[in-house]
């Protein structure tokens, strides 16, 4: 299996008002194409940072992410953020849908970010929806949607443009337990369905177990947990 991640020697620093923050420096890993990989660790120790750059959101102190080959942070901005909207859906723990549009026009808008109109986007949107079974619920505005419902809606728009990778931080965090293994049933579901290389970040065990693949995050470094 060929890697869609490849990292190398990654690092990040956040600046302060004084000096800067040393989240973690010199991580090395991979994850293979289709993959289903967790990662698990402490509260604080750099999980989301490490997810904000793999999805390119944020810009790493040293190393590189190759994603398919390409050295993401080589890319000049504009064809990064290209990269980004094309190749990475991103799903958050608490949904981040824009709360005065509908079901249907948030899962829009990476469609016409990426330079569709809005015939495409509405046909494609449409159909993502069904795909997580919210063909019913189109026209709803996230306030009129449970937490579950909204976290489809927040799928949907992950992959809506037919991403490569999926960047999943803690999106079982704010469901009840029941809630929590459907949105995991769901994800688990549509990664293979679709082909996808999935990263999930997670504080449970259930969830972890779900993960072919899982990683510790601790003090500065990743390392690989041994699945039976
Ligand atoms: N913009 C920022 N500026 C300075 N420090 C930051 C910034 N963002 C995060 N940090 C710090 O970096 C560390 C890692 O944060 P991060 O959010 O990646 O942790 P996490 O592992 O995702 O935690 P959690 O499990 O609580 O979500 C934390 O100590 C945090 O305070
Ligand atoms: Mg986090």
């Amino acid at each position: 299996m060929s890697s869609l991640l490849v990292v190398r020697n990654l690092g990040k620093d956040y600046p302060l008002a004084r000096g800067v923050y040393p989240v973690f420096h010199g991580l090395d890993f991979e994850v293979g194409r289709g993959e289903f990989a967790g990662i698990m660790g402490a509260s604080g120790v750099g999980k989301s940072t490490l997810l904000n750059l793999l999805g390119a959101v944020d810009r790493p102190t040293e190393g590189r992410v190759f994603l398919d080959g390409q050295d993401v942070f080589a890319l000049p901005p504009v064809e990064r953020a290209r990269l980004r909207n094309r190749q990475v859906g991103f799903v958050f723990q608490f949904f981040h849908l824009l709360p005065e549009f509908t079901a249907l026009e948030n899962v829009c808008f990476p469609v016409l970010i990426g330079g569709g109109g809005w015939p495409e986007a509405r046909t494609r949107a449409r159909r993502a929806l069904e795909d997580v079974l919210l063909g019913d619920k189109t026209d709803m505005r996230p306030s009129q949607l449970s937490g579950g419902e909204q976290q489809r809606v927040a799928i949907a728009r992950a992959l809506v443009n037919e991403p490569r990778l999926l960047l999943a931080d803690e999106p079982t965090g704010n469901l009840d337990w029941q809630t929590g293994e459907r949105i995991i049933g769901l994800l688990l579901d549509l990664h293979a369905r679709r082909g996808l290389t999935s990263i999930i970040v997670t504080h449970n065990e259930k969830v972890a177990a779900h993960c072919r693949r899982l990683f510790l995050m601790e003090a500065g470094g990743l390392k690989p947990i041994p699945r039976p």
